[in-house]
């Protein structure tokens, strides 16, 4: 069973959107199958650069929609991005140090904060986006 299980309550209406966060728990997902299957660290190591560097251009990508279109609350969406960013920066140096960092809760704590994300501070840029004509 997949670790994030894709469904139509996380949409936000917006296709380019939607199909970053698809491949996100495509990624999300992949990890923890590496992760399950023993992989070595050359495999893990290698997946986890790419998922961060993945979240790196979708929060960019929100960001540059957001701010394009004058969002009110974009600060706030921006501090909670940076504040992932960090802590995904935090767990790459601990990994490249050697350190057991890819555990099930820490799967567990990247695939909450992706669902709480999406279902909280994502979702509320919706409606606001489409009445741009962002769609
Ligand atoms: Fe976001
Ligand atoms: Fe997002």
């Amino acid at each position: 069973m997949a670790l994030f299980v894709w469904s139509d309550k996380y949409s936000v209406n917006i296709n380019e959107i939607d199909s970053q966060h698809k491949k996100l728990v495509d990624m999300l997902n992949s990890l923890h199958d590496s992760m399950k299957a023993g992989k070595g660290n050359e495999v893990l190591g290698k997946t986890l650069t790419e998922l961060i560097q993945y979240v790196g251009t979708h929060f960019a990508t929100e960001e540059r929609l957001l701010s394009t279109h004058g969002y009110p609350e974009l600060n706030v969406h921006k501090s909670e991005h940076a504040k992932l960013t960090q802590k995904a920066i935090e767990l790459q140096k601990d990994f490249q140090q050697g350190a057991p960092v890819l555990t099930v809760e820490v799967l567990g704590f990247l695939k909450d904060w992706l669902q709480n994300h999406i279902l909280g501070t994502d979702k509320k840029y919706s409606q606001f986006l489409n009445s741009k004509g962002v769609v």
